[in-house]
């Protein structure tokens, strides 16, 4: 029992065999949270149950569910290809208990899931607590026999776990593998932690309280417990690799992108393909749930993960787009766990071969213009924000594209500079727009947009869902509050509403 999809199931079997209902994974657009750019976690779309405010017909529920952390509170792709734990899109396995069990219960489930049915080694295991968290501390030792030294105390955020500004949150225990000498990276709580010889892999957040605004922090109705342990990870830790790139189901993605480009992996080489297989991931699980590459919030996220891959593919030699032909690899390594892959494959294939057709073909130009705006740079300097604003505006370069072409170079980019220019660009444009005869009048909505960006259209997947208000407009002006009665335009951040006119 080690391949991931065994492993998925391993998991949910355990956690329905002790009671617990097994629930679908939702969807990465959150309907129900409209705050949260991705779903980064499991325990979202339980968000509401947790505070009370949805009932469901059961008290304790196990999920693997579909995340990516790309952008908002957890953001990972700075560090994708670069480490060997980071991704963009994972599966979070998770079990929840809703005012059912906890703190005991929670520890010692997970206890005998991966010393018994995972087999791991106790001399290798140690956990964090924070720092107040005695009760935790006490379970571990009583449930693990687990000496002090093994229960690290930790007094930040780290082990106090919130889905974003907002929401459910609490103290946390997280579980650590001792991966051996041989690797670099010290326990948690040393200055050497960020190194991969201590692997995180399973996270459990004892939920008690809600935190409703940035001052206000309130208890939940009942004490819960959210748990999300990385697929990957624990697969990497079951298969005896260091990375989690090693696993089978990156193997598989690695090898098939070898052959279309007919090259495998090397020294220099690896992290490109590595970004490759993640970034495949996020794009067509993004795509099958409703997000397009735009230029706008999510499908901006979508369009920066998409050509940083697409700058690798390039980088490895691909005459021709490649990413739309790793589809049907990905297809049938997760395809029978996460059905909505096969039935959008066409649709992610279309989307996939566009966004690359188009990106090459200011892309090289681009990449041209860079390196001969570097040529002179070495280490530790800085390419000029103007240079990177050109690249965004005239060859779609993402800034993050540019900071991470530069990287191995250890170049980096004046972000003030590019902020500079992309101000100056817009003046240029508000100009030019007030002065466009009638549209003149409506100016009120040039400051909305430019604060807030377009509204995201949710009307192709939903009917309902909620919205983030984010401007109240009367009679031209915006306006802090309006009272009953009041004839109002009011501005979300999404909506299933279509505009009729003005898109
Ligand atoms: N919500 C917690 C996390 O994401 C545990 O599931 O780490």
């Amino acid at each position: 029992m080690s391949g991931v999809n065994e492993i998925r199931s391993t998991f949910l079997d355990y956690f329905r065999k002790e009671g617990h209902e097994v629930v679908a994974s939702s969807p990465l657009v959150p309907r129900n949270d409209p705050t949260l750019m991705f779903t980064n976690a499991g325990m979202v779309q339980f968000k509401n149950v947790f505070t009370g405010l949805e009932k469901r017909p059961y008290s304790r529920a196990t999920t693997a569910q579909k995340s990516v952390r790309a952008g908002g509170k957890h953001n990972d792709l700075d560090n994708v290809g670069y480490t060997a734990r980071h991704l963009t899109f994972f599966e979070m396995l998770g079990n929840f208990s809703f005012g059912d069990y906890f703190k005991e219960r929670a520890i010692e489930l997970a206890w005998n899931l991966i010393t018994r049915e995972f087999g791991l080694k106790k001399d290798k295991l140690l956990v964090t607590v924070y720092h107040t968290d005695d009760e935790a501390a006490g379970y571990w030792k009583k449930i693990a026999g687990f000496s002090d030294d093994r229960i690290i105390r930790i007094p930040t955020s780290d082990n106090f776990w919130a889905m974003g500004d907002t929401g459910p949150c609490g103290p946390c225990s997280e579980i650590f593998i001792d991966r051996g000498e041989h690797i670099w990276g010290g326990p948690p709580g040393t200055p050497e932690e960020d190194g991969d010889r201590f692997l995180e892999f399973w996270n459990l957040v004892f939920m008690q309280y809600e935190q409703v605004t940035k001052d206000e922090r309130i208890d939940l109705p009942r004490p819960s417990i959210d748990t999300g342990m990385g697929l990957e990870r624990m697969a990497s830790i079951l298969q005896g690799v260091e990375s989690v790139f090693e696993t089978d189901l990156f193997r598989h993605l690695i090898e098939v992108a070898s052959s279309a480009l007919g090259r495998g992996p090397d020294a220099d080489t690896v992290a490109s393909f590595r970004v490759i297989a993640d970034h495949l991931r996020s794009s067509c699980f993004l795509v099958a749930d409703g997000v397009l590459p735009s230029n706008e919030g999510r499908g901006y996220v979508l369009r920066r993960i998409m050509r940083r891959a697409m700058r690798h593919a390039q980088l490895l030699g691909a005459g021709d787009p490649l990413m739309w032909r790793l589809v049907p690899a990905l297809v049938r390594e997760m395809g029978q766990a996460y059905p909505e892959l096969a039935r959008g494959e066409q649709m992610i294939t279309e989307t996939l071969k566009l966004e690359e057709t188009r990106f090459r073909k200011t892309l090289v130009r681009g990449l041209g213009l860079l390196s001969e705006a570097t040529e002179k740079l070495g280490a530790g300097d800085m390419l000029d924000g103007e240079t990177a604003f050109k690249l965004y505006d005239t060859y779609g370069f993402p800034l993050d594209l540019t900071q991470d072409a530069l990287r191995q170079r250890n170049i980096s980019v004046d972000l003030a500079g590019f902020t500079n220019a992309m101000e100056q660009q817009k003046a240029e444009a508000r100009k030019s727009w007030a002065g466009s005869g009638e549209a003149a009048t409506e100016t009120v909505w040039f400051p909305v947009r430019e604060k807030n960006g377009a509204s995201e259209f949710l009307g192709y997947e939903t009917e309902q869902a909620e919205g983030l208000i984010q401007a109240l407009v009367s009679d031209g002006k915006i306006v802090d509050s309006a009272a009953k009665g009041d004839a109002v335009a009011v501005v979300v951040n999404q909506t299933p509403f279509y505009g009729e006119s003005g898109g």
